[in-house]
């Protein structure tokens, strides 16, 4: 493997432009070919684009050349690129009287709405949905819904020093650009971080320092303020394709990242993490994640799906191709990756999100939780948010919440539920319409006691008032509701006054 063969970067300002130009982005793309054919690009079916782009200005002639990477006549590719220096630093190729891309380009819109290009293998997005079907060992995708997930995610504060582990098409370190002073990009695979340079310079990004090796081996000295890593996380039986196999064994890799990471992280530091784990017979899963957790950091890991073990080799089976090749060989390598589950006890697979902050606590927080529902991305505010709600639960005793204030979570709606025409509900639910998205049966104290947490009442305040409306005894009241309060809070619904 080696970075030779990729292009170089001297003249990507004047390729940016050209591209700019010709409104090469994912706003003029999605001009250029509909809703409809855009969200089948994006689903890596290129039959609906190729149907747009018969014609031949320069925004056709790119989205064929680096999208739909077929051959484009020489003229016009020299209409829509500065064709002599694309041609000397190898983003194209001639073949007979045409231009073809040697790599993968694709636009990207970035938060605030920057048009970033995100460089990556040919053919790996293209041509049906069939991942790195056919492709080498060292193989670079680009962006995927992994990559996004984990974009969303991370916590954009701005900060000195950002890590991104496992660089690939280097979309993470093009994100924390934007918010590090310096980024350090690594990669097991040297193309990768090849392809991270590439990114960076089209997008416009300042540079990022890149480092071959394993896992933290490259940094081994070093420690930031931020880290993400968008792992090889398959449980799988060997290394076979860089970007997914860990080549550990179950989901060591994984593991190994979460509890090495303690060491690596200023204090104050988020790490987020994509990560499968094994669920295995007589373990609960919550309890072999926390044991991953490093000392010195909380941690709040979200398990997002379960997979039974044969869904979850049929699923990366069919990401490398295997289904479409001879039955005997699919068969064989079906076998290994049952092979690989019954020797490490495997009977089933999570998929999910780990978030680690270096707070140096004696008394972590660490949660552990199922959350299979839809959520609202960008998820990074409420990560931290997250975060700065368990540091005011872990210094406030009961007593202490009483005398604290409290203001409902915006969009947050409650809901009643029960027969039709019956006088009173059967329960309600408060529903947050952000973030999280969560829902949560409430008694009738807590939710009286959400709607009027408005910031000007304490806690306590407001349970006298609810205990004189009802009846109920306010010293009762108080002793009970401080528990529901707190997993009010917790959970998000009610977001703590700051103290003076
Ligand atoms: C799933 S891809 C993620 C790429 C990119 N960061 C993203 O979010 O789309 C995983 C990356 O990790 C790299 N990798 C594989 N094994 C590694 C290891 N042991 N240490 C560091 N990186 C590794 C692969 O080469 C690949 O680029």
């Amino acid at each position: 493997m080696s970075t030779t063969s990729l292009p170089a970067s001297d003249h990507s300002p004047r390729l940016r432009a050209a591209l700019l130009a010709a409104d090469f982005t994912a706003d003029g793309l999605l001009d250029l070919l509909g809703a409809s054919a855009y969200a089948a690009l994006a689903r890596s079916e290129t039959v609906p684009a190729l149907r747009a782009t018969g014609g031949d200005t320069p925004l056709e002639t790119l989205v064929r050349l680096f999208l739909l990477q077929g051959p484009v006549p020489h003229a016009a590719a020299r209409a829509a690129l500065p064709l002599d220096e694309a041609l000397a630093d190898g983003w194209v190729v001639r073949d007979g009287e045409e231009i073809r891309a040697t790599v993968d380009v694709r636009p990207y819109g970035g938060p605030e709405g920057q048009d970033w290009f995100i460089v990556s293998d040919l053919g790996c997005a293209v041509g049906g949905a069939s991942g790195a079907s056919g492709h080498g060992e060292g193989v670079v995708l680009g962006v995927g819904g992994a990559s996004t997930t984990l974009a969303g995610l991370t916590v954009r504060t701005p900060v000195g020093s950002a890590l991104d582990l496992g660089a690939g098409s280097g979309i993470q370190a093009l994100h924390a650009a934007q918010q590090a002073t310096r980024v350090t990009a690594t990669d097991l695979n040297p193309r990768a971080l090849g392809f991270t340079r590439l990114t960076l310079a089209l997008s416009d990004a300042p540079p990022a320092e890149l480092r071959e090796g394993s896992l933290f081996e490259p940094v081994a000295d070093e420690t930031y303020d931020l880290i993400v890593s968008n792992p090889p996380f398959v449980i799988s039986p060997g290394a076979r394709l860089t970007y997914r196999d860990g080549g550990m064994g179950g989901d060591d890799l994984c593991r190994t990242l979460v509890q090495q990471t303690g060491e690596r992280l200023n204090k104050g530091g988020f790490a987020h993490f994509l990560a499968n784990w094994q669920h295995v017979e007589g373990e609960e899963w919550q309890e072999r994640l926390r044991s991953w957790v490093p000392r010195g950091c909380d941690a709040w890991i979200v398990q997002r799906e379960v997979q039974d073990i044969t869904q979850y080799a049929e699923l990366w089976l069919r990401d490398s191709g295997d289904h479409r090749g001879d039955p005997e060989a699919y068969a064989a390598r079906y076998g290994a990756w049952l092979d690989e589950f019954e020797a490490h006890g495997t009977k089933a697979v999570g998929f999910g999100w780990i978030t680690l902050r270096r707070s140096d606590s004696d008394r972590p927080s660490i949660v552990a939780e199922e959350w299979p529902h839809p959520v609202e991305q960008p998820l990074g505010p409420t990560v931290r948010a997250h975060f700065e709600r368990q540091d005011y639960l872990r210094t406030h005793d009961d007593a202490a919440l009483l005398t604290g204030r409290f203001t409902l979570a915006p969009e947050v709606v409650q809901e009643q539920v029960g027969l039709p025409g019956a006088e009173d509900p059967e329960h309600v639910v408060l529903r947050q319409n952000r973030g999280m998205r969560r829902a949560t049966k409430v008694d009738t104290v807590a939710a009286g006691f959400a709607g009027v947490s408005d910031g000007t009442l304490s806690a306590g305040r407001i349970l006298d008032a609810i205990a004189q409306l009802t009846g109920e005894d306010a010293v009762l009241l108080r002793d009970r509701t401080p528990q529901a309060v707190r997993l009010l809070v917790e959970e998000g619904f009610l977001e703590p006054v700051p103290e003076p």
